[in-house]
């Protein structure tokens, strides 16, 4: 059932390419709107909203900090995102101008569920992203997106963020598309190149030998530093609650900007930073914030477009992915911290697919 593969949770990472595809097949087309079939909302309905929320829990939760970037970019609505246990008690502002967008793999996370019923109750509209066809989310929801991954068995979640990814831009796009928010021509060039990212995932996925050379050096240590900015902030902390899932080293996830705030405190000779540079504006920010824990001896592995050579100047391991729009990068760039991250576990002797402590679905609150 694993297919040749040694564990589903790299089987699962090497079927990205179809599972993005699926999901994006009989949506996007170029030349023509994105069709999402199961979300009814009309342009007036749209424009009634005054605030959009999305909820979730875990790496879904990190999906939705990614759609935030793209429905506030591309449709210009306001979005809030937030974890569901923390959403739920916090007494936020629900109304009938109110959408919902809860994102959940399994469709059945507790909190999530009851974060869904709740804005319900008090009027709200809720659209669910999931995985799994008829699950309690996907029933109870207003409108629903499915991903299509396909059955995701590694309790991390791999295919199944990818998918959400793809979710959260193709609402954006509808959105945008809707309020006339973009020129079309830009909305059709996004399309254009979110169809050719099937094929530059397989392209990451056909050497990691880097990958794994990295992961070897690391896999021993305590602590590891990712760092971002812009979108690449958002890929940071996806990959570093990966890395500790799969492989028990502690992890944080810092925007670069932040670092001098404070936790420049704790890079110290030998560290591992790991980072990925996707946003063209944000280049030279970035490259000085890799200088400076550089300069105090950290190691970094960065993740960056193959046209972007310089990178190589200052830091030790460089993971090249295919270009694209800087918009979409955090579908290609995950993509090498999700392998690094099965690597590390390898090479500890971990449970991968199964990690200590960690269910599938997490049905209690
Ligand atoms: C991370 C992971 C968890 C889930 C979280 C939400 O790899 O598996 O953080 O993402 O428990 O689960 P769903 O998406 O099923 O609501």
């Amino acid at each position: 059932e694993k297919g040749g593969y040694a564990h589903f949770t790299i089987k699962e990472i090497y079927e990205q390419p179809k599972a993005l595809k699926d999901t994006m097949t009989s949506r996007i087309i170029p030349g023509e709107k994105i069709r999402l079939d199961d979300i009814h909302i009309s342009k007036d309905m749209l424009t009634n909203y005054s605030r959009i929320y999305i909820v979730a829990c875990g790496t879904a939760y990190h999906a939705g900090l990614i759609g935030k970037v793209a429905i506030e970019n591309l449709a210009r609505i306001p979005v809030e995102v937030d974890v569901a246990s923390e959403f739920r008690y916090r007494n936020p502002i629900i109304d009938h101008k109110t959408l919902l967008i809860t994102i959940s793999q399994s469709g059945e996370t507790a909190d999530t569920l009851a974060v869904l019923r709740e804005s319900q109750t008090k009027g709200a509209r809720v659209i669910a992203i999931t995985n799994v066809v008829g699950s309690s989310i996907a029933r109870e929801a207003d409108d629903v997106f499915y991903t299509w991954a396909g059955p995701e068995i590694g309790v991390a979640s791999t295919k199944a963020y990818l998918t959400m990814l793809v979710a959260v831009y193709s609402i954006a796009l509808h959105f945008a598309e809707l309020l006339g928010t973009e020129e079309t021509s830009y909305l059709e060039e996004i399309k254009k190149e979110m169809l050719t990212l099937p094929e530059k995932v397989a392209k990451i996925l056909k050497d990691t030998t880097k990958i794994e050379h990295f992961a070897d050096k690391i896999h021993g240590e305590k602590d590891v530093f990712y760092l971002g900015r812009g979108l690449d902030y958002q890929i940071a902390v996806e990959a570093s609650l990966k890395l500790k899932e799969l492989s028990y080293i502690h992890s944080e996830a810092y925007p670069g900007g932040e670092l001098k705030h404070g936790s420049i405190a704790l890079i110290e000779e030998g560290i591992s930073v790991i980072t990925s540079l996707t946003q063209r504006e944000l280049f030279e920010k970035m490259q000085s914030n890799i200088k400076e824990v550089v300069s105090r001896g950290a190691k970094v592995m960065a993740i960056t477009y193959e046209d972007n050579k310089d990178v190589e100047k200052y830091s030790d391991e460089v993971i090249y992915i295919p270009n694209t729009m800087d918009i979409i990068a955090p579908i290609l760039a995950v993509v090498p911290t999700q392998l690094l991250a099965y690597y590390v576990s390898l090479y500890k002797g971990l449970d991968v697919d199964k990690p200590r402590n960690l269910a599938k679905s997490v049905t209690v609150e």
